[in-house]
């Protein structure tokens, strides 16, 4: 999965409030779609922002999608069964066309904005089967670390509702690419969406509600854009994430045990763990077993605050993104087509020109699993290409040490030592580069 090259698509971008609404577990009912409909009989999209330039610069709108065609090419999910049919994208609907919103992203239940208590967050909790916690915060006020480390997961979590939001929609609507021919499983898969669309939610409120507690908050949401457009890869760029988001919450919760913040930590395994049943989920859609290590790979929140913002976060979008301090490194982008298959190999690597290069000495960084940082110097970097990139390659030592699940990849500053994930941070300059295997 290529995170960060999926973002050459074009003139992109969001979803403002097409909004799923689970009055019960079943009965879905969307927001106002007209926009989306006077653009698609208009057959262009309406002139709005562009955020992303269009390939060859033009700076314009994507085409029209194309009508549906009689078949796909996609690979059926795993639990289709070998040899069963793949998704029936031939019912699709052809999807709206990309359209710039100049709003943040909301839901029309007044998502991120729902009163404790309200009939909205009542709904919201019928639907995630379950409540925000009714027991006091902890006794003592958190410190301004885990305030920021609050700020991350409710930044994290805006994103995740909106990405559910609208995968929520595309399956439900059966949009072209998200289409099923096992029934029973589009059922199953949209029951786990409901869900998991209104979790994420009680996930955010939950963080912005210890903000506003401390005058700290709220993370107002941003604009968003999802960089897929089928079925197959939206579940693989949502595992991909919540993997990174799970190294995260561990990294959450180390530096709140460090600034005397022991009693937030139930509450950030509690979520970590709740990523990781979503996880397993994803990962059995697309044939792999899920669990896929022994333990999981670490991140940082840096790390994660990167990658949110380097794929996803349209840029310039966020209204109080800058009380967020954590920071945003330069983009690495894995340049190795196709899934990383598991076995020794030299992979791809670029990264923009122009930008801080350190003491010019770098090093690439593998981190995979709780183990001690893979760091190996950058033997040689090509030129600036046209592109305006720099490339490299390096080798990933895939049967040493069973570089399954999650690889973080990141280019840092001199040849370390690194002995922890921590250390690698410190002196990072690109990244992450996120490498999925098994
Ligand atoms: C939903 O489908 C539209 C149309 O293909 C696509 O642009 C968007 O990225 C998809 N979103 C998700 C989360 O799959
Ligand atoms: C990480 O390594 C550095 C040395 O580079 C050390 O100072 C630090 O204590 C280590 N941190 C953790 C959490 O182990």
């Amino acid at each position: 999965m290529h995170f960060s090259s999926l973002l050459a698509v074009a003139a992109l971008t969001t979803l403002a409030s097409a909004a799923p609404v689970a009055d019960n577990l079943r009965d879905l009912t969307y927001g106002d779609r007209t926009a989306y409909a006077s653009a698609w009989n208009a057959g262009h999209a309406p002139p709005q922002q562009s955020y992303y330039p269009a390939p060859g610069g033009q700076g314009g709108y994507p085409p029209p999608p194309p009508p549906p065609s009689g078949g796909n090419n996609q690979p059926s999910p795993g639990n289709n069964g070998p040899g069963s049919p793949p998704p029936d994208n031939s019912q699709g609907i052809p999807a709206p066309p990309k359209q710039a919103s100049d709003k943040p992203f909301a839901l029309d239940n007044g998502f991120p904005t729902v009163p404790n208590p309200s009939d909205a967050l009542t709904k919201i909790n019928l639907a995630a089967r379950g409540t925000l916690s009714n027991a006091p915060p902890p006794a003592n006020p958190p410190s301004a670390q885990t305030l920021t480390s609050l700020k991350l997961i409710a930044f994290n979590e805006l994103f995740e509702t909106f990405y559910f939001t609208e995968l929520l929609k595309n399956v439900t609507e059966g949009v072209k690419g998200y289409g099923f021919q096992d029934q029973a499983l589009k059922k199953k898969v949209i029951d786990t969406l409901v869900a998991v669309q209104a979790q994420e939610q009680l996930h955010a409120l939950n963080a912005n509600n210890a903000l506003n507690r401390f005058n700290a908050g709220p993370i107002k949401a941003c604009q968003y854009d999802a960089p897929v457009d089928n079925f197959i890869d939206a579940i693989k760029l949502a595992s991909t994430f919540t993997d990174v988001v799970l190294g995260t919450l561990a990294d959450v919760s180390v530096v709140a045990g460090q600034n005397g913040d022991a009693g937030n930590i139930r509450g950030f395994t509690a979520s970590l763990g709740q990523e990781g049943e979503q996880n397993g989920f994803y990962r059995d859609l697309l044939g792999k077993i899920p669990s896929a290590l022994p333990f999981l790979t670490a991140s940082l929140r840096d790390f994660a605050f990167s990658a949110l913002n380097q794929n996803f976060v349209v840029k310039g979008s966020c209204p109080n993104i800058d009380t967020i301090d954590l920071k945003i490194f330069g983009t690495l982008t894995l340049e190795t087509p196709g899934d990383i298959q598991p076995k020794d190999q030299n992979l791809d690597f670029s990264f923009p020109s122009g930008q801080n290069q350190g003491s010019g000495k770098l090093s690439l960084v593998y981190i995979n699993q709780q183990n001690v940082p893979v760091v190996q110097p950058i033997q040689q970097l090509t030129a600036k290409g046209p592109d305006g990139k720099i490339r490299f390659s390096s080798p990933l030592p895939y049967t040493k040490n069973l570089m399954n699940g999650l690889t973080i990849a990141a280019v840092v500053d001199g040849e370390g030592p690194f002995p922890n994930i921590t250390s690698v941070g410190a002196k990072t300059l690109f990244g992450p580069a996120l490498i999925e295997i098994n």
